[in-house]
């Protein structure tokens, strides 16, 4: 509907997302490029500005200190889980928690909940996992990363509130949702876009995304799935 500028979007396998801004300023989030799906080509940063972490599991910490000592680039997370980085030598960590919001790049952060759990790599406390709301500026263009979580209801709330027009959500199964929680998840939020992540990247995670466009076609859900692989861009 806007003609804001939009983000584009490089998904780089399991739940690590690349967000180019219309500026030129990039963002990951939940940065592992190490993970079995990530291309070469996402390896390659020739700039980092930003890093949002959603929780404290390896694989979405994975190179979260390592890329934020590299480039300089702002740490957003939970208090604890940048306490744990800023020990490592992470020095422009912003902590926070569930329903704050903070400025990053002139968007707008927020923490939201997930269900899930948040252990750092080395056995440490990660305090709670969240997902993110990001906002443009001024009303614009709107998206949500879920990070690792479960099916739940206040997923309306995080639609009525932010009014996301796009939505990156967890469909492999045995750690977060399946394909058919996701397509209730997707309804809940009322994106008219949505991303499957954290799918593929091992056997166990069983769902994929035409499980997943199966389960939306079956509720009736009209929203549409991008299904990118690995280094492709929306
Ligand atoms: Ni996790
Ligand atoms: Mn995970």
């Amino acid at each position: 509907m806007s003609n804001h500028p939009r983000p584009k979007f490089t998904f780089l396998g399991h739940a690590t997302v690349r967000c180019d801004l219309p500026g030129g300023e990039v963002i990951l989030i939940d940065p592992w490029l190490d993970n079995p799906s990530c291309p070469p080509s996402g390896k390659d940063l020739s700039r980092l500005d930003a890093i949002l972490v959603t929780h404290g599991h390896s694989d979405h910490i994975a190179d979260a200190a390592e890329l934020a000592k590299r480039f300089g680039a702002r740490v957003i997370a939970n208090y604890e889980i940048i306490t744990w980085l800023a020990a490592q030598g992470v020095k422009n960590g912003t902590g926070m928690n569930l329903g704050g919001s903070v400025e990053v790049l002139g968007l707008r952060v927020t923490m939201v909940r997930a269900d899930h759990s948040s252990g750092l790599p080395d056995g440490g406390y990660g305090g709670i996992a969240s997902g993110f709301v990001v906002a443009m500026p001024e009303g614009g263009f709107t998206f949500y990363h879920a990070g690792d979580t479960a099916l739940f209801s206040d997923l309306q709330l995080i639609g009525e509130l932010y009014r996301p027009e796009l939505a990156f959500l967890p469909i492999g199964d045995v750690f977060t949702m399946d394909p058919e929680q996701a397509a209730r998840a997707a309804r809940f939020l009322g994106v008219r876009k949505v991303i499957p992540i954290h799918w593929g990247t091992f056997p166990a995670l069983t769902g994929t995304p035409n499980e997943f466009a199966r389960c939306l076609d079956q509720l009736g859900a009209s929203c549409e799935m991008i299904a990118l692989a690995p280094g492709e861009c929306y």
